[in-house]
């Protein structure tokens, strides 16, 4: 039988104990990756929000440091909510939203405030806090909705994006700019949703990358659409063009960005090799979470951070090279042809560890990959080579996720087309979670799973004629 601690994640960023949602404050700051996030210490369950704060000089390997903000001002009374974290003068400032309630909903008041900090860890709120209010917004725009600041250097001026709501539901996002972080004044409404697009957006991100202006925004209650946006949220990655003068984005494409059942709020930065880096909350609001119940303790996980680029205009995730310095154990095998048969890999106990598959599917109509696989569970990543669909099932892989959406979501899927009639799959596992980065990290599939025994293999069954050209294991120790 497990005990808590096996579903503690091994290299995924966690908290010690406690709640943990959005990571905030993303920033590579005096040769170390910090990260905080949106943190309730007290209880495994959403509450008054502070930002927990790690550190890390690899990515992998984080330290968890002291709590970085309390609600403890009347402007931030009720929570710090999610923000970002920018340089300036060699000092580590934090921009984050302070949420106020009073006796109805109506009252929710949402401000912009300030933290500083000279040592990276002992941050003070300024006096001008909040630095960006009510009396900011313009019109159409509720008071009560209006947060996660995502603050960047353009020329002479920081901007910052902040999430809003209309009055009439529908996200917007609005854009204000400032010489000295302190004092903001409003631009314009950068990007404005249309009926159909979500009642509400938060945490925008926004990046240069390989020539195009990329933003992500996080999507409370985006409608179904098709195979597209079945959780109860949603994370859109939008390509286009920013126009920083005017202050307005044109949009190009839009796309779900990653396809699993536990993806949200993610946040990147530039680090000092010019990497685009991603880290994202793996957890879904509105699901019951094993981990919160009172013997665990704690709850929320991070993912693995992610390398952004863009190819045929589409945005690539891949794992950054980093976790290539824990792989131990390495296991590998050549040229396996299946041929309607099933195979297990007795020897291949796969839990904490990474692993990668190229199949030829030229003559296949379908296989199947048992994960986490015990005499009673497993996680289920199939592939129809008839439909081009990849998907990943977790009804059965362990402890069962209810959610509040309509219908019980358990398994998400992706079309994605052979390339050379080839399918490439890297897939890594943790104690509680499962990440898969399909053809070299054009669609990814990230999802918690909560398997309650050992897993004891990994089998692969073929319809038609699979064949493993290569298949590579690797255990993954921090
Ligand atoms: C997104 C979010 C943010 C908010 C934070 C509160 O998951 O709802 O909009 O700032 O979580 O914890």
């Amino acid at each position: 039988e497990r005990i808590i601690a096996d579903y503690r994640n091994d290299y995924h960023l966690m908290a010690p104990v406690g709640w943990i949602n959005d990571p905030n404050g993303f920033i590579y700051y005096k040769g170390e990756y910090h990260m905080f996030y949106q943190y309730y210490p007290y209880k495994a369950v959403w509450g008054p929000m502070h930002w927990g704060h790690s550190k890390s000089k690899d990515l992998i390997n984080w330290e968890t440091v002291p709590v970085a903000l309390a609600p403890d001002q009347p402007y931030d009374k009720d929570g710090c909510f999610s923000g970002t974290a920018i340089e300036k003068d060699g000092k580590l400032y934090l921009m984050y939203t302070g949420h106020i309630e009073g006796e109805t909903e109506e009252d929710i008041r949402q401000v912009q405030c300030i933290a500083v900090s000279s040592d990276g860890i002992n941050f003070k709120k300024v006096e001008q806090n909040p630095v960006i209010t009510e009396a900011d917004l313009p019109e159409n725009a509720k008071p009560q909705d209006f947060r996660d600041p995502k603050v960047v250097k353009k020329g002479d001026f920081y901007y910052s994006l902040i999430a809003s709501r209309q009055e009439q539901d529908g996200g917007q996002i609005l854009l204000y700019k400032s010489k000295d972080l302190l004092d903001w004044q409003f631009v314009s409404v950068m990007l404005k949703g249309e009926k159909g697009e979500g009642p509400m957006w938060e945490c925008p991100d926004i990046f240069e990358l390989d020539g195009k202006d990329v933003l992500l925004l996080s999507v409370d209650g985006l409608p179904k659409k098709e195979n597209n946006f079945l959780n109860t949220h949603s994370v859109v990655v939008i390509i286009g063009e920013m126009d920083w003068e005017k202050g307005i984005f044109h949009k190009e494409t839009v796309e779900e960005l990653d396809y699993g059942l536990d993806f949200y709020a993610p946040q990147t930065i530039e680090d000092d090799k010019n990497r685009r880096i991603m880290i994202s909350w793996m957890q879904m609001w509105g699901r019951n979470i094993p981990t919160e119940t009172e013997q665990h303790g704690w709850a929320g996980s991070m993912t693995l951070p992610r390398e952004l680029f863009i190819k045929n205009n589409h945005v690539y995730q891949r794992p950054v090279a980093e976790i290539k310095n824990y792989y131990t154990n390495k296991q590998d095998y050549k040229i396996i042809k299946l041929s309607d048969e099933t195979k297990a890999f007795e020897e291949l106990s796969a839990e904490v560890s990474a692993i990668e598959l190229e199949v030829d599917v030229k003559e296949g109509k379908r296989f199947d990959i048992e994960l986490r696989s015990n005499q009673i569970e497993k996680t289920l990543l199939s592939y129809d080579c008839e439909t081009s669909i990849l998907e990943l099932n977790r009804v059965n892989s362990g402890i069962e996720l209810v959610g509040k959406e309509e219908e019980h979501v358990y398994k998400r899927s992706v079309y994605c087309e052979p390339e050379n009639n080839k399918i490439n799959l890297e897939i890594f596992l943790d104690r509680a979670s499962i990440e898969v980065f399909a053809n070299q990290g054009r669609y990814t599939l990230t999802s918690t799973i909560y398997p309650t025994k050992k897993a004891d293999k990994i089998k692969v069954t073929a319809e038609g004629i699979v064949e493993i050209v290569r298949l590579e294991k690797w255990d993954i120790e921090v």
